[in-house]
């Protein structure tokens, strides 16, 4: 397969200069740029909206990784698409019918993502697996940064990879929530093929993110 890909979480980022730290994260080797988006519904906290997702996508030509912490989400993935957004990654809780979710961000071109929480099982993949692009990990209770990686969720990330290469799709296999340089190579080695970092990134200022970033590839 390809090398792991990293995903800068802008929710560590400085929100008061957010082109600039998505064109540091560029510039420093991101393969994605990962917007967390929240409701302060689904999730107890919030963050942005599809008018700066737009406002980012001059910024950048990295692919745009949106994930959705909102419900109901099916009237916003429009707004994300048409910002910009490239992958468009839902919760299999945040809505009445996720398989209609999952055509509707298709039918929108994007890229469909699952994401399931720590306490939602890889079970729940069974009549989605062969119809999207991506799966989310969460390896933390969504809704901040700067949490603990649960050690559960390698079991998951080994069950789906399992699965995925079963089913001879490339569905990417992505990580999210307190990935470091030492939990980086324990996903990647369950079968981890993109991870999801904020803290681990933006942690130091710019002129530490081209060395973060090369640390959770394993090359520092
Ligand atoms: C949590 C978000 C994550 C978060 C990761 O709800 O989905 O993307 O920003 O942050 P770190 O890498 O700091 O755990
Ligand atoms: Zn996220």
């Amino acid at each position: 397969g390809h090398p792991v890909r990293i995903a800068p979480s802008i929710l560590s980022a400085d929100f008061a200069k957010l082109g600039e730290e998505v064109r540091a994260v560029d510039e420093a080797g991101a393969d994605w740029i990962h917007i967390d988006v929240m409701d302060g519904h689904f999730v107890p906290n919030l963050t942005i909206g599809a008018g700066v997702v737009k406002s980012l996508r001059p910024h950048t030509q990295k692919p745009f990784d949106v994930h959705l912490m909102i419900s109901p989400v099916d009237p916003f993935l429009e707004g994300f698409a048409e910002a910009g957004a490239d992958t468009i990654t839902v919760h299999p809780e945040a809505g009445p019918h996720v398989h209609r979710t999952v055509q509707r961000i298709k039918a929108l071109g994007c890229r469909a993502g699952i994401s399931l929480n720590p306490a939602t099982p890889a079970k729940t993949l069974d009549y989605l697996l062969e119809d999207i692009d991506l799966v989310l990990v969460m390896s933390v209770n969504p809704g901040f940064g700067g949490q603990s990686f649960i050690e559960s969720q390698l079991r998951k990330i080994e069950a789906i990879r399992t699965r995925i290469d079963k089913l001879g799709k490339p569905i990417d296999l992505e990580v999210d929530g307190g990935i470091d340089a030492d939990t980086a190579p324990r996903a990647i080695a369950a079968g981890a093929d993109a991870l999801v970092a904020g803290t681990a990134t933006f942690r130091g200022g710019p002129e530490r993110y081209a060395a973060n970033i090369a640390a959770l590839r394993g090359e520092a």
